[in-house]
């Protein structure tokens, strides 16, 4: 059924233009954009008129970093693919690329048809599938190719979780050169876990098992360390890298040492990094627990590297590593003994409000806040510009922000299927008000009018970043 959406009145804001302009929607997609006022503009009708006077008019998020359902830590991860994509909708994420997890002694195929059947039916947006590799070897490296040639081009290796995800150098390095060759991107949760084991089994024997001990062990010196050397295998290899979850100032100088090297090294951070710290998981009465995640929280002065990574490009893409545990039942599964703490942070919803918060508190530009969130994440997953920009023919997954309206995050009326937020009481300027998909309102001023089964899943192209 053909349909025609006008937008009009609104700030068109991508990461490369700002313009009071109206945007014209048909059958799912943006098909022009004029300058609003002007004839042609005035010309368009549509089934639907949307007014955005006073609103940004954006690209819907791209977050390329969640865990729905994620089995991790003895539990699974208490978002399904229907609520945490529902609530990804309510935060101005049209989006998402999710990890699917091989098994070890698994194929990539088995896992990644277990991400399949996990996600089909149930998205409210649409999503893409990266493969964490735990295996590495003959087999899975001739399969690494062909999940390349079908949309999964991305790949996440682990430094840490030993006997579970991780992979070591050599493992590494035959990863790297098969993707240097297929075109796929190594994704590196960057730890040295080997070491960081035997400071968490000292730290236990000593009686340190609060919360905060988790930051304490997990020292940013081998975060560091490890993406010093994850960047020199991959330059060994030949092969560009993304760093996930970058939290400590001293990755970010590694980052920005390799990309004045010329490298293709990329880094992403996430909100928890940039607004929370070693203060929150050292929160009494095991609190804290609600903030352990790997790469942990860092003192406070860690802020200040990132934000000026962001703004230099040493950090490319803000995305959230959504992984929620509920605090009752599954985060005080470490009570007395950090180490058996579920690791992650909820925070799909909240993404986009917290860097417009950041726009609004001079951090970054209005620009800026949607090439980190929307554009760069898309160009470098390959979804670039069907998704991360507002352009002729790019999907219609647009967000209508009201930049004035005032809210509270709070657990009592966010959409995240936990029972806490990492952001309790925290006032941010700026809200979501509409949002659409592929052209259909899946929140229409603060309504849900979504379903799920609406997303679709979207195969990726290889990095559109590194030409
Ligand atoms: O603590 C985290 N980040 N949990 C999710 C898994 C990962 O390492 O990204
Ligand atoms: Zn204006
Ligand atoms: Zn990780
Ligand atoms: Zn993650």
């Amino acid at each position: 059924m053909s349909s025609r959406t006008v937008i009009r009145g609104g700030l068109v804001v991508t990461a490369s233009d700002e313009i009071h302009a109206d945007v014209l929607i048909e059958d799912g997609r943006v098909a022009a954009l004029a300058a609003s006022g002007t004839p042609a503009a005035a010309a368009w009708t549509g089934d639907r008129v949307i007014d955005a006077t006073g609103k940004y008019v954006i690209p819907g998020g791209v977050d390329v970093h969640t865990h729905m359902e994620l089995p991790f830590g003895g539990t699974f991860a208490s978002d399904t693919f229907e609520t945490g994509t529902r609530a990804a909708a309510w935060g101005g994420t049209t989006t998402i690329v999710d990890f699917a997890v091989q098994g070890v002694g698994r194929s990539l195929r088995e896992g990644l048809d277990a991400w399949h059947a996990k996600a089909e039916g149930n998205c409210a947006i649409d999503y893409g599938f990266h493969m964490i590799v735990s295996d590495v070897n003959q087999e899975t490296l001739k399969e690494m190719d062909l999940l390349v040639e079908e949309g999964v081009t991305s790949f996440k290796q682990f430094m840490a979780y030993p006997g579970v995800f991780y992979s070591d150098d050599g493992q590494i390095l035959r990863a790297m050169q098969r993707s240097a060759e297929n075109g796929g991107l190594i994704m590196m949760h960057a730890e040295n876990g080997i070491a960081i084991d035997v400071l968490v089994e000292q730290a236990l024997a000593r009686g340190e098992t609060d919360p905060r001990h988790h930051g304490e062990v997990r020292k940013a010196l081998l975060e560091a360390e490890a993406t010093h050397r994850a960047i020199r295998l991959a330059q060994v290899a030949g092969a560009p890298l993304y760093v996930v979850h970058v939290s400590a100032m001293e990755s970010v100088a590694e980052l920005a040492r390799a990309r004045d090297e010329g490298l293709n090294v990329f880094g992403e951070t996430c909100p928890q990094y940039l607004f929370l710290s070693t203060d929150n998981l050292a929160e009494p009465d095991f609190e804290g627990a609600k903030y352990v995640c790997s790469t942990p929280l860092r003192p406070r002065e860690h802020q200040a590297r990132l934000w000026r990574g962001l703004r230099t490009n040493d950090l490319q893409v803000v995305s959230t590593d959504h992984c929620p545990f509920c605090f009752v039942g599954q985060k005080e599964l470490g009570r007395g003994d950090f180490s058996k703490i579920p690791n992650g942070l909820p925070g799909v919803e909240n993404r986009m409000d917290l860097l417009h918060q950041a726009v609004v508190d001079g951090h970054i530009s209005r620009r800026r806040w949607i090439e980190i969130a929307c554009a760069t994440p898309a160009r470098m997953f390959g979804l670039y510009p069907k998704k991360g920009t507002l352009a002729p023919g790019a999907d219609a997954d647009v967000v209508i922000y009201d930049p004035h309206a005032e809210q509270v995050l709070s657990a009592e009326t966010h959409h995240m299927n936990v029972d806490y937020s990492a952001y309790e009481g925290r006032r941010v300027t700026g809200r979501v008000e509409s949002v659409l998909s592929r052209g259909e309102l899946v929140i229409d001023q603060r309504e849900y009018t979504g379903r799920a089964g609406h997303g679709a899943y979207t195969p990726r192209s290889t990095c559109q970043y590194l030409t």
